[in-house]
């Protein structure tokens, strides 16, 4: 094979693997919202649901194990998401060391440039947001096992802590939006008659997102949650 279809195949690769990781991550990140919103049932239907999630896989695997893999499935996906994404742009630069004067696709330079910038926000966000609410390193009144009185005290009154997280989540909003966008090229589903309908659903699948993420520390200000 020739150097040029090498790189090609190789880029393909990657792209397939940001696409095939991005949508594991999204799929997460849905289950997580929908999740989050038992909050609103009150503590002991959110406490039973979090304990419930430790004993998935039973009896093949004992209490909290089946969550381990999960998480080791879910961070082999962010590392070759987050690999993917720095090979991909530095091949990029490496492949146009001076940019267009001018771009037939000016949508394609904005969206990755968008992600970006979203990217490291939503990477500070999760590791911030594990020492809050996973290990409580981060958060001012940790009850290991109360994962409702955990969210409960991390939001009221912390308006800052509530503000950091609106942020983040505009920022994963946006980054899901565009990441969708980027999912439909890759996949060739780029057609004048359907584009409107693709960039309506990656919209209000985002929307959704962040709407779903944003009613509970929302909640908690407003004094819904207590
Ligand atoms: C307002 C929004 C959010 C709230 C209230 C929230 C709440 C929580 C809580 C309470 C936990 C601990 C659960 C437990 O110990 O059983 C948790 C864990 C976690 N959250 Fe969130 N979360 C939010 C947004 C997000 C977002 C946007 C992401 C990812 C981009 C995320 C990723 C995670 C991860 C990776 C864990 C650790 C799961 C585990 O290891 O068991 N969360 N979240």
């Amino acid at each position: 094979m020739s150097s040029g279809r090498t790189a090609l195949a190789s880029t393909l690769w990657q792209k397939a693997a940001m696409a095939i990781t991005g949508l594991l991550l999204f799929g997460f990140v849905l289950g997580h919202m929908a999740g989050n919103l038992k909050t609103y049932q009150g503590s002991s239907k959110l406490n039973a649901y979090a304990e419930h999630l430790r004993e998935l896989g039973a009896p093949i695997f004992d209490h909290g194990q089946f969550l381990w893999v999960a998480r080791g499935v879910l961070l082999l996906a962010l590392v070759i998401h987050l690999g993917a994404t720095l090979s991909l742009t530095l091949r990029n630069r490496a492949a146009r060391p001076v940019a267009y004067a001018y771009t037939k696709a000016p949508e394609t330079s904005e969206v990755s440039r968008t992600m970006i910038v979203t990217g490291p926000i939503i990477l500070v966000f999760v590791i911030f947001h594990l020492l809050h609410f996973t290990t409580g390193q981060a958060h001012p009144n940790f009850r290991p096992g109360d994962v409702y009185a955990n969210v409960v005290t991390g939001f009221r009154g912390h308006f800052v802590v509530v503000g950091a997280y609106v942020v983040a989540l505009l920022a994963l909003g946006s980054h899901l939006f565009h990441g969708l966008w980027s999912l439909f090229q890759t996949l060739g589903l780029n057609h004048t008659r359907w584009n409107p309908y693709r960039n309506r659903f990656a919209a209000a699948f985002s929307a959704l997102l962040v709407v779903g993420f944003l009613a509970v520390p929302i909640g908690v200000v407003l004094g819904l949650i207590r």
